[in-house]
């Protein structure tokens, strides 16, 4: 089948969203494409070239991963294996995992806190923003819970309340803070896609909640941050990292706290059990 290749980088954001797309991403992007491309043509179905959540589904069975595995666990973007890891230091903290360990998630984060910073927001959310997805290098799948979940410990309960809540809110238009459903999600998602009761239970939690603007503002500065001629650098947001997120002397994964375990595997990744 010929590839329409203007639509298909036009249904993923354009060129820019490609461009920082992992490998895996783009692939799947590709396969979805394709399917739906293929199903137009069988069924001249309706939904502007996005598969169906049911054609979503049905790929399962023709990866030879699942699609919630985290990014590190991944071949580098046009490897076919994955890369040896340099020896993280003996007390890691935060800055050495986005230097060493954070490298799928690193440049859109970046963006992402730059967008926040420019739009004025406050530095709880600016580490939201930082910090937004950086879990899906350990897993994919529920990565807002996740990310909480490993960086409450460290930082103010507002900010691992935005880093969790942007997950659901990404399902949820708000057209007055500037955010709307985004055509990635039809594509990777189905244009049909209605999330599950829980999605939508979070939602409405968040929704009424006094903090909602910070996890809707994580969304609104997520959009915008797929920029691959962006230059980012850590060392703007290093102060902000110094007075929000508390450092354990240890370092992170051997302070003995609930969520060590979490980033003693990303540290060490390669670890078979
Ligand atoms: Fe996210
Ligand atoms: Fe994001």
């Amino acid at each position: 089948m010929e590839l329409d290749r203007r639509r298909f980088i036009a249904g993923l954001g354009g060129a820019a969203a490609v461009g920082l797309m992992s490998h895996e991403a783009r692939a799947d992007a590709l396969e979805g494409f394709l399917n739906a491309e293929l199903s137009d043509t069988a069924s001249s179905a309706s939904g502007g070239g996005f598969p169906t959540a049911a054609e979503v589904q049905a790929q399962i069975s023709s990866r030879t991963y699942r699609s919630g595995i985290g990014q590190m666990f991944m071949p580098d973007r046009g490897n076919s294996t994955v890369a040896r890891l340099a020896e993280m230091p003996e007390r890691p903290q935060l800055l050495d995992f986005f230097e060493m360990r954070f490298n799928r998630t690193r440049n859109h984060c970046l963006q992402s806190a730059t967008k926040a910073v420019q739009r004025g927001v406050d530095e709880e959310i600016v580490l939201a923003c930082l910090l937004h997805d950086v879990s899906q290098e350990l897993l994919r799948t529920e990565h807002g819970y996740w990310g909480a979940q490993m960086f409450e410990p460290y930082v103010p309960e507002r900010t691992a309340f935005a880093i969790r809540y942007h997950q659901p809110l990404r399902f949820f238009a708000d057209d007055e803070a500037g955010y709307q459903y985004p055509d990635l999600y039809r594509r990777v998602f189905g244009y049909d896609y209605v999330p599950a009761p829980h999605i939508q239970a979070a939602y409405d939690f968040t929704r009424k909640h006094r903090w909602y603007g910070a996890a809707r503002e994580v969304t609104v500065s997520d959009l915008y941050a797929f920029d691959p001629n962006a230059v980012v650098s850590i060392e703007p947001f290093v102060d902000i990292i110094g007075r929000h997120f508390r450092a354990p002397a240890e370092g992170l994964g051997f302070d003995g706290s609930p969520v060590a375990h979490m980033w003693r595997t990303i540290n060490f990744p390669d670890a078979p059990l």
